[in-house]
C-alpha cells in the first residue's frame, strides 16, 4: 500500500479549517488548514517566522484565532479553553522547555498525571480509600512505563534543573505522553538532541502513532527526521500553507524547494 492511500484511509482526528491569527499588524497565520489522522504523524515545516508555533497555540487553545474552526474528534473546540482540549486528550510540548527545575524527573512526570485529578482529592488521600490507593498504584505504574519508554529510568531521582537540554526534552515528552494522548503536538522536539537521541525519539513517535493510535502533529526543522517519520507533510510560509502531500511529494515540490529546501 502506498503512503498516499494510507493517508486517505485513516480517520481525521484534528481538522483545522482556515485559521487566522494576528499580532497587531502582522498576520502570523493567514487562513491555514490541516488535517491530522489518527495513528499517523503529520509533519509541519516552514522557515522561521512562518507561523508554525502560533498555529500550534491556536490548536492547543492558548490563543483564540480571529477566524476559522478547529475540530477535535469531530467536536468543534474553537471556543474551548486549553484545559478542556487537554481533557479531550490533546497534549503539546513547547519550543522552550517547561519542566519544574526544582523537582525530580519522576515527580515532573507524576505531576503531569496528577494534573487530571486522581479522584477523592485530599480527603481521599487522608482516608486512604481503596479506590484511591489502586489509582495511585496505577499512576505509579504508568509513570514507570513512560520513564522507561523515554530512557529516563536512570535519571528518575535527578532534579530536572540539572539536566542537559536533550534530557529535558525527554522529560517534556514523557510528561506529554504519560496518559496516552489522542493528539500530540510537538514543537521542534529534536532541537538540542544528539544523533542517538533523535533516533530514539523517532522510535517513540513511530510507536505512539502505530501502536497507540495517537495522532501527532510535528513541527520540525530537521527535514530528514520529518520525512522519515511523517505520513504526510504540510508546508507553511508567511502564515499560508503552500504545499501538502506525502514526504516524497513535498521533496519534489518546486514551490517548497524555492521557499524552504534550497
Ligand atoms: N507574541 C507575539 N507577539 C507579536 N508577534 C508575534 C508573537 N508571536 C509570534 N509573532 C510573530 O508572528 C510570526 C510567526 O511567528 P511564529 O509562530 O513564532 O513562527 P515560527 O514558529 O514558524 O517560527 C512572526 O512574524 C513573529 O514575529
Ligand atoms: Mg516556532
Amino acid at each position: 500500500m502506498s503512503s498516499q492511500s494510507t493517508v486517505v484511509g485513516s480517520a481525521p482526528l484534528l481538522e483545522v479549517r482556515d485559521v487566522i491569527q494576528r499580532f497587531g499588524g502582522i498576520t502570523a497565520v493567514d487562513g491555514a488548514s490541516i488535517t491530522v489522522r489518527a495513528g499517523t504523524v503529520h509533519g509541519l515545516i516552514g522557515p522561521n517566522g512562518a507561523g508554525k508555533t502560533t498555529f500550534f497555540d491556536c490548536i492547543a487553545g492558548i490563543r483564540r484565532p480571529v477566524g476559522g474552526t478547529i475540530l477535535l474528534d469531530g467536536h468543534d473546540v474553537t471556543n474551548e479553553s486549553s484545559v478542556r482540549r487537554a481533557r479531550r486528550g490533546l497534549r503539546r510540548t513547547f519550543q522552550r522547555q517547561q519542566v519544574f527545575g526544582w523537582l525530580s524527573v519522576e515527580d515532573n512526570v507524576l505531576l503531569a498525571v496528577e494534573w487530571h485529578g486522581g479522584g477523592g482529592g485530599m480527603i481521599g488521600d487522608l482516608l486512604g480509600l481503596p479506590s484511591r490507593r489502586r489509582r495511585e498504584r496505577e499512576r505509579r505504574e504508568r509513570v514507570e512505563a513512560v520513564l522507561e519508554r523515554c530512557g529516563l529510568l536512570r535519571l528518575r531521582n535527578e532534579l530536572a534543573g540539572g539536566l542537559s537540554i536533550g534530557e529535558l526534552r525527554r522529560v517534556e515528552l514523557a510528561r506529554a505522553i504519560v496518559d496516552s494522548p489522542r493528539l500530540l503536538l510537538l514543537d521542534e522536539p529534536t532541537s538540542g538532541l544528539e544523533d542517538h537521541e533523535i533516533e530514539e525519539l523517532g522510535e517513540i513517535l513511530d510507536q505512539l502513532a502505530g501502536t497507540d493510535d495517537c495522532g501527532v502533529l510535528l513541527i520540525e526543522h530537521h527535514i530528514p527526521f520529518v520525512m522519515r517519520h511523517s505520513a504526510e507533510v504540510s508546508v507553511l510560509e508567511l502564515g499560508r500553507l503552500i504545499a501538502h502531500g506525502t514526504p516524497e511529494e513535498i521533496m519534489r515540490n518546486e514551490a517548497v524547494q524555492d521557499a524552504y529546501l534550497s
